[in-house]
């Protein structure tokens, strides 16, 4: 073994030794690295002082690349970084903060909320990673709930009434949430919910865990108001303090995640400072459930 994990906080976190990014992985690595990620769902990897081919050859190592579309309020011409990564940083092409009152930073200050990555996509993420370059001076953590715990603690009645429900989920649905309604039609269009299961089975451990997300806002066949009860009763539950690990970054920490089995959300963090934190995404194996229109 290369690989040495070491859990950290809530049994489903670990930190991994043994990793430098900057070579290619041997077969043997890549394989464990599988299995950390099946037996845990969150590792972390410290000290990772690599580029972004780097960052993209790694995870590139681990399985295929989920397929760019434009998930944010930024323009084609206004990208800082190549549609390969997810720019889940706060700042403009210029690399400086974005406004506070920005439209493009409300819109992606939603992912304070509770969320599984792309789960507003027909096809959600599988992993996501998450590299630190530049972070804030306080604040700006990352919160991971584990939602295999959490569906395990249910009560047999509940695990039974939300077995087969399936969820409407659109990134309208989560800033919505936080008083976010400034979009056009063409954004509008572009964030058409699309249907997921509330309760998915792991593709490699067979285990069931609950698919939750801020972007969930309705449960096909039930009145709203009930089916955003039952949504954010179920998302209290789950993000209790013993499902929950918080990351304190360090500047060169890639964290890895499995979106099947967890949520996850930044935290806040002084507006005028730099947080430049970029994400690769791993593409799901498909649907979780069959689509109208
Ligand atoms: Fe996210």
């Amino acid at each position: 073994m290369t690989v040495k994990l070491r859990q950290i906080g809530p049994c489903f976190a670990a930190e991994v030794d043994g990793i430098d990014m900057r070579k290619p992985l041997s077969p043997d690595e890549v394989t464990e690295i599988h299995e950390g990620m099946n037996e845990y769902a969150v590792l972390v990897f410290h000290d990772q002082d690599i580029d972004g081919a780097q960052h993209l050859a790694f995870t590139l190592s681990l399985g295929e690349l989920e397929a760019p579309t434009r998930a944010s309020l930024r323009e084609a011409d206004d990208y800082r970084l190549p549609t390969t990564f997810n720019d889940v940083s706060n700042l403009d092409k210029n690399e400086q903060p974005f406004a506070r009152e920005d439209r493009r930073r409300l819109f992606a200050i939603g992912n304070r909320l509770w969320h599984s990555d792309s789960s507003f996509k027909v096809v959600p993420a599988k992993y996501s990673l998450l590299h630190a370059r530049t972070i804030p001076s306080r604040g700006g953590n990352t919160e991971f709930a584990d939602m295999r715990a959490a569906y395990d603690a249910l009560d047999a009645e509940t695990k039974a009434e939300i077995e087969d429900l399936i969820c409407e989920h659109s990134q309208i649905f989560s800033r919505q949430q936080i008083g976010f309604f400034d979009l056009t039609e063409e954004e509008r269009a572009r964030f058409k919910p699309v249907r997921q299961r509330l309760v998915r089975t792991h593709p490699a451990t067979g285990r069931k865990s609950l698919f939750l997300a801020s972007h969930a806002g309705s449960i096909v066949g039930w009145p709203v108001p009930e089916a955003r009860l039952l949504l954010r009763d179920l998302s209290e539950h789950a993000t209790q303090r013993e499902f929950v690990y918080s990351h304190k970054w360090s500047v060169g920490d890639l964290v890895m995640w499995d979106n099947r089995r967890t949520m996850h959300r930044g935290r806040s963090f002084p507006a005028h400072e730099k947080r430049d934190v970029r994400r690769t995404t791993l593409a799901g194996e498909g649907p979780t459930a069959a689509q109208v229109g």
